[in-house]
Formats: C-alpha cells, structure tokens, sequence
C-alpha cells in the first residue's frame, strides 16, 4: 500500500494511510449527519487546549501527572436532537487509558459540578463508559468487556430513545439508560487521556438514522448566519455603497441579542483584539488566528466586510517580545515576520489593514509614541515607512491604513498626523487610507465642520479615510439628556463622513454598551455606543440611522466611483467619455435620444459637472453615469458634481491629464479591434501581419480640428491626434498608423488605423501611447 509521508509544521513527520483521514462507517441503517462527516477537519482542533492538531489527526498526550482531558469548548458543537451517535477511531497502543469524551454541560464551579458528560474507551483491556450528572464528582461505571485485538478502534455512542449503546468496531458492546447527558441538546467533544499515555483520533463523525438528517447538525457560533431584518443600519448604509461597521469579540457570538444586532445592523466588522500582536503570536514565531479566523468565518457567513486591526502598535505587545533583550535586527525579523505572516493569513480577506496604529503620542507636544518599536527602529518614520512598505510586499492588493486617537477634527494632534501620513506619501510609502478613531466625550468630541475639514486635506493627498472606532462616553447612569446629545454627536460625525466622498466607513468600537471597552479604560463612565444593556437601539442608534437615510436620499459618487469609460483607469482627458458608479445618481435609467447629434446636458433631470462645467451626457441610471469630460477641463485634479432632480452629491476628485488612451476591450481582456474584413479579432479570428486594422479606444489627447463639448466628431475635415502616436505588438511597433483621431459622427471615442506588424502567430499586449501616456495592455491574436 502506498504511504505518504507528511511534514507538518513542527517539523515532525506523519505516517497516513491515504483516504483513511477522517472518515468512519455508520452502521447499516445509519449515516453520516450533514456536516458532521468529518469531525477532525472540521472541528478547528488546531484552537483546542492540551492537543496537537494536524490534517485529519488530533493528538492528545498526558503527562505522568494526571489525566488530560481536552474538551473542544472553542471549536463547533453538535446540537442533537433525538436519536444521534459520535464515532470515534482511537489509537492508544500502549497507553493505559483513553477515551472518547462527550459533554452535554459545561462545569459551572468545582470541575464537576454542574458537568454533564459521558466518556467511552478503555482502561487497560478494560472497556468501559463512566457518565457524570453534575451533583457528584463519582462516575456511574458501566462495563463493555474486553478490548479488542488491534489498533485502531473504532468506538461509537448512539443515543437510542432513552438508552446509551455503545458500539466498538460495530458490534454492540454494551447499553444502559441514558440520565439526560444531552439534554440540553448541544454535546462538545472531547478526549480524556490517562497519565502516561497518547491518543491518536484519526477518524471522528456524527451519525443519524438514516432519513432522520435533523436529529444531529453541527454548529459554531461564528458559522451562524444571522437573520436579516432588512431594515438595519447595514440595509440603509447598502443603499449608498456605505460602509458601517463595529469591533467585535468573537467570544460573544454565541450570545443571542449580540450576534442578532452585529450580523442585522453591520455590514463591516474589525477583531476588537483578534488581530493584535499578542493575540496572533503568542509565542516567537508562534502564530494563532483562532480568534481571528471566528471573526473571518462569521463575517463571510453573514455577507460583511473585515478591516484588519493592527499590525504594529505599541500596546498589546507580547512580553516574550517586550522583555526577550532582542536586537535592533532582531526586532526588524520579528515585525518583518509578522507581518509577513500575518497579512498572508488573510490575503484576499480583509479590505484593509490598519498597519500602524497610535504612532503619534497620546499628549503635547504629539512627538513620537514611546514604543518598542520606536526604541529599536531608533526613529518614527523608519518603523513606520517599514511596516508599510513589508505589509505592500505581503499582499499588493489590501489596502493599507494609518490610525490614530484623538487627530480627527483640527488642531495639534491633528497635525501632527498630518504631517506623518504627508510625509510617507511623499516618500512614496505605499498608503491608502487614514482611520480617525473618534474616542470622545460629549464635550470633547470635534464639530463635524472641523472633522470635514480634515477629511479634506487627506482628500487632497488622494487618501480615503474612515470613523475606526467611535464610542461617545457618558457618565454612567447615563441621563436621558445626555443620551439626546450622544445621539446628536453620533449622527453629526456620521453625515460628515457620509458627505466626505473619501470616507468610505463609519464603525463604533463594539456593538453594545455590554461589550464596550469604556467602563474597564474610563471606570464612571459608559453607555458609550449606539445598542443599549439590553441591545436594544438608543437614541445615538436613531441619529446614526436617520444621518445615513438622508445621506443616501442623495446622489452618493462611490470612492475611487468615476473611471474612464468602459475602463478602469481613473485618469482621463478632456473630451474622453467617463463613467460614474454611485448611487441615486438619477431617478432611473434613460438613454440619449436614437439619432442624437450631441450630447444632452441634462438626462432624465441628472446633471453632471465637472469643476462647475456642465458635462454633456450619454446616459444615466440610478447607479452610473455616462458623461464626457469638457474639453476645458484643465489637466490636474478635477471635481465632479452629479445633481438629480434638486439634490446634489459631494465633490468627488477626478485626475484630468492631456491623454489617457484606453483601448475598449471585450471577453477577458481581449481588445476590441476590427480587422481587415471586418471581423471582430478574437482567439480564433486572428489579424495577417500586413494588414490594416481598426482599433476603437477612449481618451484621446489634443486634436488637430478641434470640436465643441459634447458634439459628435466631424466627418470632413477629420479631427487628428496631435500627440504622437504609437502602437505596439508586445513592444513590436506597427509599421505605420494612417489614422488616429476621433471617430466621425462619435463623442469622445478615439479610432486607430494600423498595419499588424509582423510578430509571432498568437496573442499579443496591444500598447498604445499618445504622447507619454500609455494605454492598457488588452490582447490581439495575430495569424501566421
Ligand atoms: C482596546 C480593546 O477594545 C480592549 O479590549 C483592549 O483591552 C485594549 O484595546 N484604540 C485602539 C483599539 O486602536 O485597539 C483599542 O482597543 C481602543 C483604543
């Protein structure tokens, strides 16, 4: 039989039998539960005190002290219902005990009390099953005979209407009547290991009578999926693309009125502590994403977002670390590492991570945060830049955030991030966003004008930004006035984020006042967030609801939203067509009238402008716009406006540059060129070296016949490029292009007549450039 050899982690080397991994046989008669078929993959072992996970084996090992009983309290329970078994496949040659542990009930004082749990296995040659009740730390011993000749074993115990029976290899080995060990309809699993001893669990399964599915599921907190009111924060915050989120406390989620407003209201979750240093490497290059990875599971489960939270602070700092007298060059492999490591966990999974957090200080003057990693990178920016520029390597498409206190309106402290966050962008630091915490008191808290204004100028270095972290904390017993002008703090922060076309999210720090941080870090003060002791709305939940209801009455232009039509880039020219994603950006959709001769100004009563021009329309929807860049528009950043019946949106930026060619493309990447003959070039419908075809592109720079914003382009004379043009084949240039200009009869599409060079038979980049500007890179089939 053939057998592989398995490295695993440790660096300890496994033997398995292929296909055994896992897997048991019911008995006839009985099946697999849904879900339940493989209890070691899918139990999260790996999360579980006192054993050693590894794909499809658990191990569990006691010391000669006493017996080791690893109940999986973290990982999924089965919930049952009537008649249901475990089956478990043990391996323990030459251990003095093991056995298979079913929990019905928790301990709720001494380690018996309480305890409603029922083990299977063996006591030398013995077999035998002993259940607690919860009033006695005495077993009820039942015997099963002798254990069988040899290894592994399979044990099975099937609750039958009131009785326990207890299978081994299959074969009925002995019953007794069941007290109530699962009464209460949820069994954790468990091994139970005499002192000197290793078990080995290869195969672990839940089974139901056959056409009884309901009687056993499996069930983990972070794997429910919430039932959607479809009237929470999160369903009004959808309507416009919005982001409103809370921290989160996986250990929670199996509480009721807390899971229900999470997965209800947020459609944005952040690991109050999941992701945090000591949390994910508790030990030197020991990483655990248990917590984590609860935060990930439950968010995917119920369709949210996840914003990582941090990789570098100067709290929350493991002490192995703190006091291990490492380097300064150790120091960098240690951060370099988890960074490394973390941010490749979750790869393609979060929306951002929030790389360094609090670098700035707490107090005047706002110098650098004392910190570890401030004393051995020996300064603010080498950490900062570092983390950023390791976290960029990890993973190129997450984006990545600075966050900090106490900086969200004007001032100081403010500045003080500013200038840090200014610096790194103009040192080329890959960044992409700035959290503004929003910690605050009701008189501490910055007016939202202040708030806008900041949100402005990180606008202006082209950064989003995001509300991290608000709570608004009150003097506990809160009063029913201060729990009004908590409401009015809330929503006043939650519209100017709302109307800041950079601030792409808006989150509390937790759900509710229960699980808040504030009473353990402020002790007199609470009621800081918008669900109540009761998780039921407050008034700040309203004021939060009605700000996010008015902001997406109105037209809402997503960020990043305006790209060159039918492309991607965000560049455009004057003249080129572009498009707008948003949200009530016009009442419904209408199209130019068939047979147009130009533009229309308006659309269905939607304007849109750019720097206060009024740009000509192809066509509107509710979720896009179509417009033509006036040819005015002066290169550099532009603003844009969409107005729908009288209600206008935010500004959102726009980068003008004298060409922005943008070859139209179709399929998967594949350049929209007419070849000679006029077949579509395809895969299969390949253009001759020699021959002339046409290409259709958007973004054209200064023309030679210029024409007037929002006209179609003149059949005689031609409007010609002005720039100079070239086109290549994977860096062949064409022999010669007898015409780009614009399309006669067409707005802003751009038509490139080329000869195919002579290149190999197959796809090839298709690069165009008027001038310095290069266009995308789509793919032409060339033929032999
Ligand atoms: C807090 C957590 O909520 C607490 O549970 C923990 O004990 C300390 O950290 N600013 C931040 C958050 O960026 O990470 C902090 O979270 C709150 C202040």
């Amino acid at each position: 039989m053939t057998r592989f050899r398995l490295v695993l982690a440790a660096g300890w080397v496994l033997t398995l039998v292929p296909g055994a991994a896992g897997q048991v046989t019911p008995r006839a008669g009985w099946s697999l539960a849904a879900g339940a078929q493989d209890l070691i993959q899918a139990g999260a072992w790996g999360c579980v005190a006192g054993v050693t996970a590894a794909p499809g084996l658990v191990t569990v090992s006691a010391g000669s002290g006493g017996y080791n009983t690893a109940i999986n309290t973290t990982g999924p329970v089965l919930m049952v219902n009537g008649d249901f078994s475990v089956l478990a496949r043990l391996s323990a040659p030459n251990s003095p005990g093991a056995f298979l542990t079913l929990v019905g009930a928790l301990n709720n004082g001494a380690w018996w009390q309480g305890l409603k749990r029922l083990d299977v296995g063996f006591t030398g040659s013995a077999m035998q099953s002993n259940y607690w009740t919860g009033s006695s730390s005495t077993a009820t011993l039942t015997s099963l005979g002798t254990l069988p000749a040899g290894d592994p074993v399979t044990f099975e115990v099937a609750r039958i209407g009131t009785q326990f029976v207890i299978y081994v290899n299959g074969t009925q080995a002995g019953s007794f009547a069941d007290p109530g060990v699962f009464a209460s309809g949820t069994v954790y699993l468990g091994f139970n290991v005499a002192p000197g001893g290793t078990l080995a669990v290869s195969g672990l399964a839940a089974a139901v009578p056959s056409g009884a599915p309901a009687n056993a599921s499996f069930f983990a907190p972070w794997l429910q999926t919430i039932a959607r009111s479809g009237s929470g924060l999160r369903d009004l915050a959808d309507q416009g693309g919005f982001l409103v989120g809370a921290a989160v406390d996986p250990s929670l989620f199996s509480q009721s009125p807390y899971s229900q407003d999470l997965g209800c209201e947020f459609n944005l979750v952040v690991g109050a502590n999941a992701m945090k240093f000591a949390e994910t490497e508790p030990g030197p290059g020991q990483y655990n994403f248990c917590a984590a990875d609860e935060v990930v599971a439950f968010a995917q489960a119920n369709g949210m977002k996840i914003r990582g939270h941090n990789l570098v602070w100067q709290q929350d700092l493991p002490s192995w670390l703190t006091t291990g007298n490492y380097s300064a060059a150790d120091a960098a492999n240690i951060l370099q590492d988890h960074i490394q490591t973390v941010v490749s966990h979750f790869k393609g999974q979060l929306i951002l991570w929030d790389v360094v957090n609090e670098a700035i200080a707490y107090g005047a003057p706002y110098g650098p945060q004392p910190s570890y990693w401030l004393n051995q990178f020996g300064s603010l920016t080498s950490y900062v830049d570092q983390a950023f520029r390791w976290a960029h390597a990890a993973d190129p498409n997450v984006k990545l955030y600075y966050n900090d206190t106490g900086g969200e309106g004007l001032g100081a402290k403010s500045d003080a991030v500013y200038n840090l966050v200014s610096g790194m962008v103009s040192r080329g630091v890959p960044i992409n966003g700035v959290g503004l915490q929003m910690h605050v008191t009701l008189s501490g808290a910055p007016s939202p004008a202040a708030v806008a204004a900041n949100m402005a100028r990180y606008a202006q270095l082209g950064l989003e930004v995001q509300i991290t972290e608000m709570d608004v904390r009150l003097p506990v017993p809160a009063s029913a006035s201060d729990l009004q002008a908590q409401s009015g703090v809330y929503s006043g922060i939650a519209a100017t984020c709302m109307a800041a076309p950079n601030c792409t999210a808006f989150l509390t720090w937790g759900v509710g006042d229960p699980d808040s941080w504030i009473p353990g870090a402020y002790p007199g003060f609470g009621a800081a967030l918008l669900f109540d002791d009761q998780y039921q709305p407050k008034p700040a939940y309203y004021g939060v609801a009605s700000a996010i209801t008015a902001a997406v009455a109105k037209p809402r232009i997503f960020y990043g939203g305006i790209v060159i039509h039918a492309g991607v880039s965000s560049t455009v020219s004057p003249g080129s067509l572009a498009d707008i994603y948003g949200s009530n950006l016009a009442a419904a959709a209408r199209s130019l009238p068939a047979g147009a001769t130009e533009l229309a100004p308006t659309l269905g009563g939607t304007q849109v402008t750019v720097n206060g021009v009024t740009a000509p329309l192809v066509y509107v929807s509710p979720s896009q716009a179509i417009f033509q860049v006036p040819y005015e528009t002066a290169p550099g950043t532009a603003t844009v406006v969409v107005t729908s019946g009288s209600a206008a949106s935010g500004s959102a930026p726009l980068t003008v540059s004298a060409a922005a060619p943008s070859i139209l493309t179709y399929g998967d990447n594949r350049a929209v060129v007419v070849n000679q003959g006029g077949a579509i070039n395809s895969a299969t419908a390949c253009a001759a070296p020699g021959s002339r075809v046409v290409a259709y592109l958007i973004g054209s720079g200064p023309v030679d016949n210029p024409i007037a914003t929002g006209a179609l382009a003149p059949q005689s004379p031609f409007s010609q490029e002005t720039l100079p043009v070239s086109v290549t084949l994977d860096g062949t240039a064409a022999p010669s292009v007898p015409f780009a200009g614009m399309a006669p009869g067409f707005a802003g599409l751009v038509q490139l007549n080329f000869v195919v060079p002579a290149v190999a038979a197959g796809d090839h980049a298709l690069i165009v450039s008027f001038g310095s500007a290069q266009s995308n890179q789509p793919l032409m089939c060339v033929s032999q």
